[in-house]
């Protein structure tokens, strides 16, 4: 099939505002977003810039808008966008560094703020930390968070703060305050009970339509806020 891929380019260093370019490439139904940007990239234009590496949906590199939607290039099929004619952008609200890429320091930087790793001051066992199944299940979901950001880039509330920690560092904030082995939830709790965390989600929903790994992320930020309200009552 033909395809009709209209893709947002913008060089910061060299140009005054982006441009929106047209390009007419063929295309199986089969292909995915990736193989397109990689046909236009290998055939037309070798300056076309974008995020990948793993192509398989779990580095979480390529996470872009298509045809007005927070994706994954590797993951999202030629036959899902339902026509011949795909508008790609980078993921909105975010700055540009070159084409699709944008810049994810602010992303990384709020994530460092929850503590992403494990705080367990035990003397380490001599196998492992035990977790039981029950307790691992409890955590499971939010352990499929793959970092690509589409579902922060997706937040009317993160574009309209860039201090708001946003749903991806949240997420993974639970991720750890309901993790059996760790010690750190009272810490990680208060970081979150503010309005540039827990209470500047207005429960808008964005960003579990967003998220390519199906997490419900908007009842994990719930179950937080409830969390932290429990503690006060
Ligand atoms: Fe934003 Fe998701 Fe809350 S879109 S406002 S983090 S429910
Ligand atoms: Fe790794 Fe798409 S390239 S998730």
């Amino acid at each position: 099939m033909q395809l009709e891929v209209t893709i947002k380019r913008f060089n910061p260093e060299t140009d005054q505002q982006p441009v929106y370019k047209t390009y007419s490439i063929e295309a199986q139904e089969n292909d995915r977003v990736l193989d397109v940007l990689n046909t236009i990239k290998w055939q037309e234009d070798g300056t076309l810039t974008y995020r990948k590496s793993c192509a398989h949906g779990v580095c979480g590199s390529d996470a872009i808008l298509i045809n007005n939607e927070n994706k994954l290039a590797c993951s999202t099929l030629v036959k899902d966008i339902k026509g011949t004619k795909l508008k790609i952008e980078p993921l909105p609200g975010a700055s540009v560094v070159k084409d699709l890429v944008v810049d994810m320091d602010g992303f990384w930087g709020k994530y460092k703020l929850i503590k992403p790793y494990l705080v367990n001051d035990d003397p380490v066992p001599e196998n492992e930390r035990y977790q039981s199944p029950e307790a691992q299940f409890k955590i499971e979901e939010s352990t499929r968070c793959i970092l690509c950001g589409a579902c922060t880039f997706s937040c009317p509330s993160s574009w309209g703060d860039d201090e708001y920690l946003g749903p991806a560092a949240m997420l993974k904030a639970y991720r750890f305050i309901f993790d059996s082995r760790d010690h750190s939830r009272d810490e990680r709790l208060q970081i979150l009970d503010n309005n540039k965390g827990l209470w500047k989600c207005y429960t808008i929903f964005n960003c579990v339509q967003a998220c390519p790994k199906e997490i419900d992320i908007t009842k994990h930020i719930s179950l937080l806020k409830r969390e932290v309200v429990g503690e006060k009552s």
